[in-house]
C-alpha cells in the first residue's frame, strides 16, 4: 500500500491492519504512551474545501505522531487556486514533504498528485469518495459491535462521496450493505460494478423503509455536499423522505447504530431526536477520525 486514494485501493487484509493500528494508537493515546512513528517527518495538508474534523484531526494527529503537518489553503493561498497545475505542485511538494493529504473536488487531481509527487498521498475527501471517514466509521462499528460478519449496513440519502466509500468499505470489511438513494442520485457506476462481486450481500433500493429493514448500522449524510450549493432547493425536494427518523428506526434491528460523518442538518437527513439518541456513537465516530488517520500515516510513512 503506497497511497490511500480510495477504499477500493485496499485489500481486506490492509483494511483490517489499518483498523488494528488505529485501535493500538487510540489505546496509546488514552494511556499517555508516546507513539512517535512520524518523528522528524512532514505532511502537507492541502484543502480546497472547508473542513473542521479533517483539518484538525490531521494537524493534531501528525503532531501526536512526532511529525509536522502544514495546513495549506488551496482556495485562497496556494498558487493552485490561481491556476498552477497539480502536476507541478506535486513535484514541488514531493521534494519538501514526506507525505501529502489533500481535500479537493476532482478525484483525478488526487491521482495526479500521487503520480507526480513521489510521496504517499492520502485522500481527505473528493466529490467521488471519503476513505478516511469510512476507516473511522469501521473502527467505530467494530468497537460497538465487536466485528463485521453478519452485520447489515444501510445508507440513506445521496449517492455521493460518503455513499461510494461506505459501499466499498463495508463490503470489504465483511458486512452486507443496502444503499437507499433516489433514482437520479445513484452512487458511481464503478462502485456499483465493484459491489456486484458480493452478490446478494449488496442491494440498492429507493424506498428508505424497505432498505432499513433489519439494519444493524444506519448511515446518512447531507443532501447538499460541498460544491453543490447552487442545487440546494432542487435537492431539498429530491431527498424529502430520505431521512433517518423514528419510523426508520422502528424497522431496523434492536440496538441498531446510527452514524453520521458530520456536519449534520437536523430536520433534513436526520431528526434531532434520532441524532441525540445516537450522539455517543456519532461523536465516537468523529473522535476515531483522529486515530484512523494516524494509523494511515503510520502505515504509509512510519513503517507500521
Ligand atoms: N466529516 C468530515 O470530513 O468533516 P469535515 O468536513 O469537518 O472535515
Ligand atoms: N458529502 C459531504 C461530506 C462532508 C464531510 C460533502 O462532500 O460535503
Amino acid at each position: 500500500m503506497k497511497h490511500l486514494l480510495k477504499m477500493s485501493d485496499l485489500t481486506k487484509e490492509e483494511l483490517l491492519h489499518i483498523l488494528d493500528v488505529a485501535d493500538e494508537l487510540k489505546a496509546d493515546r488514552k494511556a499517555g504512551r508516546p507513539h512517535p512513528y512520524l518523528a522528524g517527518k512532514t505532511v502537507a495538508l492541502i484543502f480546497a474545501k472547508s473542513s473542521t474534523r479533517t483539518r484538525t484531526s490531521f494537524e493534531v494527529g501528525t503532531y501526536q505522531l512526532g511529525g509536522l503537518g502544514t495546513y495549506l489553503n488551496a482556495k485562497t493561498e496556494m498558487q493552485l487556486g490561481r491556476g498552477e497545475p497539480i502536476e507541478d505542485t506535486a513535484r514541488v511538494l514531493g521534494r519538501y514533504y514526506d507525505g501529502i493529504m489533500i481535500r479537493t473536488f476532482k478525484q483525478s487531481d488526487v491521482e495526479a498528485l500521487a503520480k507526480y509527487s513521489g510521496v504517499p498521498v492520502i485522500n481527505g475527501l473528493t466529490d467521488y469518495c471519503h476513505p478516511c471517514q469510512i476507516l473511522a466509521d469501521l473502527q467505530t462499528i467494530r468497537e460497538f459491535k465487536g466485528g463485521f460478519d453478519g452485520l447489515k449496513g444501510c445508507y440513506i440519502g445521496d449517492g455521493n462521496n460518503m455513499c461510494n466509500s461506505l459501499i466499498v468499505g463495508c463490503l470489504l470489511a465483511g458486512m452486507s450493505f443496502t444503499a437507499v438513494c433516489p433514482k437520479d442520485y445513484y452512487p458511481a457506476s464503478d462502485v456499483l460494478e465493484f459491489a456486484k462481486q458480493y452478490g446478494d450481500k449488496f442491494q440498492i433500493v429507493s424506498d428508505p423503509k424497505e432498505g432499513a429493514q433489519n439494519a444493524d448500522v444506519l448511515f446518512t449524510d447531507v443532501w447538499t455536499s460541498m460544491g453543490e450549493e447552487a442545487e440546494t432547493a432542487i435537492r431539498q425536494k429530491a431527498f424529502k423522505g430520505y431521512q433517518i427518523n423514528d419510523e426508520i428506526m422502528s424497522v431496523a434491528n434492536e440496538g441498531c447504530m446510527v452514524l453520521h460523518c458530520l456536519p449534520a442538518h437536523r430536520g433534513e437527513e436526520i431528526t434531532a431526536e434520532v441524532f441525540d439518541a445516537h450522539a455517543d456513537e456519532i461523536f465516537e465516530e468523529a473522535e476515531n477520525r483522529l486515530h484512523a488517520q494516524k494509523a494511515v500515516m503510520a502505515v504509509l510513512m512510519g513503517g507500521k
